[in-house]
């Protein structure tokens, strides 16, 4: 087959493995893995995933770029031309691009939040709560409670005049958790004012009778010495909860963050393979590798006893069960960018005589190192300051951590080099996404580069406005990609490669570069065997957990 010029191709092995490694390195990398491998006990759950890297990511990416390289086209065109027109395989590569369609839009809209963040970081934001929201943070229940619990708490350890006692213990009654000798007067609110009852709601709801609260709260509780200290500690979280909700469902901002970032990923694509792609991911992945390098060794510093390291090497096994290892071979699909055509895009762009099965091994190789890297700066955070992330939403990386990060020596520079981090490494993932539409509309419609990237940014742009508008849009939209989309792709890939392509090519992509031939072997058992028997078990379990 002839090398397809006008398409344009990677330079050189370097700047494919760099592009596609900034493809593979992105939010997968610096929040999903080390939040699993928390949730899974770290230890063993590595040990598993690093397993499902090498037995079922590394095949499949061999298989995707294969086709790439093999077929020059776009996932549609390469099993038309691999594998005839009429090929029931065009309908993988169809999902892949829908794929590719449906992560960015949201994608882009995260990536969105990062860069509201780097400005939220250099104002400092993270470390007090401003004045003005204090009001408005009293004003929710839990922290109505909460004044009202510590004022009851210093009320009855002093006398006071009937009618005062009888107002606090008249609101006393309204408070739900009590400690024990709380519990001592609510029994006897209760008592006194069971004939009453009825009537506390309402009490409640009276603005007169709340303001009467924050007055006394402020004036009386504040004054004391450590009480300040103590509410900063109980407000700063649920101000960092607040706002980040705040932020996202404003709606014009995200939406605001949304297009700066889908123009910027259009003004890399626009550029074509070599001077956007692969010269933005030239520029953009060294910085990538010291942050990550710089952060990482930052925390570990921090972490004198070492708890991040030895929680990733032994950790709890006993928080490993069942479905650990189905969570560690759907996040290997991911955050390698199998599944959707991203690799075979990026393939269709590779040279004849680079090698499939090296560059394969590097972008793998670094993907992982950067995951784990990610953990080792996160994880001492965690322990140093007790923090425990309960929830798999995306969200607390930006209502916890930024709170611990300006903590760090060097504080505030930390948390914007963080932001920034996450900024660069979901860009060149971004990248990835745009470019398998892209490519898409020029190898399929024969549109110019400059259209199709037009057409394809504008329309991905589109459809993620209703995610820059609703968190549950958004969660939908990544729940139906990764847990659907991604799986099956990558379990027809493997199929299509085991069974249906012909053997000789990827074979001769092993011999002509002195790759052994035992190598080989494990490839086509792995993608024969191991990978449509484990992808179809992850597929199953993302059906199963569709509504979680
Ligand atoms: N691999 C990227 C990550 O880890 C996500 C991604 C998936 C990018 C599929 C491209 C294609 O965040």
């Amino acid at each position: 087959m002839q090398e397809n010029k006008s398409r344009g191709a990677f330079s050189s092995k370097l700047g494919f493995v760099l592009a596609a490694a900034g493809s593979a390195v992105g939010l997968g990398n610096l929040w999903k893995f080390p939040y699993i491998t928390w949730e899974n006990g770290g230890g063993i759950f590595v040990l598993v995933y690093l397993v499902c890297i090498v037995l079922v990511g590394f095949p499949v990416m061999i298989a995707e770029i294969s086709i790439g390289k093999v077929s020059q086209k776009d996932p549609v065109g390469a099993f038309k031309v691999l594998d005839g027109i009429k090929s029931p395989f065009r309908f993988v590569g169809m999902l892949g691009v829908f794929g590719g369609f449906l992560i960015l839009s949201y994608y882009s809209v995260v990536a969105g939040w990062s860069m509201e963040y780097i400005v939220r970081s250099g104002a400092d934001s993270f470390r007090a709560v401003p004045r003005q929201e204090v009001s408005t943070l009293m004003q929710k229940e839990e922290m109505q409670d909460y004044a009202k619990k510590r004022i009851f708490a210093m009320q009855i350890q002093k006398p006071q005049p009937d009618n005062i006692k009888e107002e606090i213990l008249l609101d006393a009654g309204l408070i739900q958790q009590t400690t024990k000798k709380d519990a001592i007067y609510y029994d006897q609110v209760n008592e006194q004012y069971s004939k009453n009852l009825d009537i506390l709601p309402e009490l409640l709801k009276k603005k007169k009778k709340l303001a009467k609260w924050q007055t006394y709260f402020y004036e009386q509780f504040l004054k004391k010495k450590d009480a300040k200290t103590k509410l900063a500690k109980i407000l700063l979280p649920k101000y960092s909860e607040q706002s980040f909700i705040d932020f996202i469902s404003n709606g014009k901002k995200p939406l605001f963050w949304h297009t700066l970032f889908m123009l910027i990923t259009l003004l890399i694509v626009i550029g074509g393979i070599q001077k956007g792609i692969e010269k933005a991911s030239k520029f953009i992945m060294p910085i990538l590798f010291i942050i990550v390098g710089f952060m990482a060794i930052n925390s570990l510093m921090l972490d004198k006893e070492q708890e991040g390291i030895r929680f990733l090497l032994i950790g709890m096994p006993e928080k490993l069960h069942g479905y650990s290892i189905l969570e560690a071979m759907g996040h290997a699909f991911f955050t390698l960018s199998l599944g959707m055509g991203a690799m075979l895009t990026y393939g269709s762009y590779m040279q004849k005589h680079e090698s499939v099965v090296k560059s394969a091994f590097w972008v793998t190789f670094l993907d992982t190192v950067i995951a784990l890297a990610a953990c080792l700066m996160i994880f001492p955070i965690l322990f140093v300051y007790h923090l425990h992330p309960e929830s798999g939403s995306i969200g607390i990386l930006f209502t916890s951590l930024p709170l611990e990060l300006v903590k760090l020596p060097l504080g505030m520079m930390m948390a914007v080099i963080f932001y920034i981090l996450v900024f660069l490494a979901a860009l060149t993932s971004a990248i990835s996404l745009l470019e398998v539409v892209v490519t898409y509309l020029a190898d399929e419609m024969n549109f110019s580069r400059i259209k199709s990237t037009l057409i394809a940014a504008l329309a991905i742009y589109l459809a993620g406005v209703p995610s820059a508008f609703s968190g549950d849009f958004l969660t939908m939209a990544d729940h139906f990609a990764s847990r659907f989309v991604l799986p099956i792709g990558g379990l027809l890939i493997a199929i299509y490669a085991g069974y249906r392509m012909d053997k000789e090519i990827l074979h001769k992509e092993f011999t002509d570069f002195g790759i052994s031939e035992k190598v080989f072997r494990f490839f086509y058992f792995s993608v024969r065997y191991i990978t449509p028997v484990l992808v179809f078990l992850v597929f199953l379990t993302g059906i199963i957990g569709f509504g979680k």
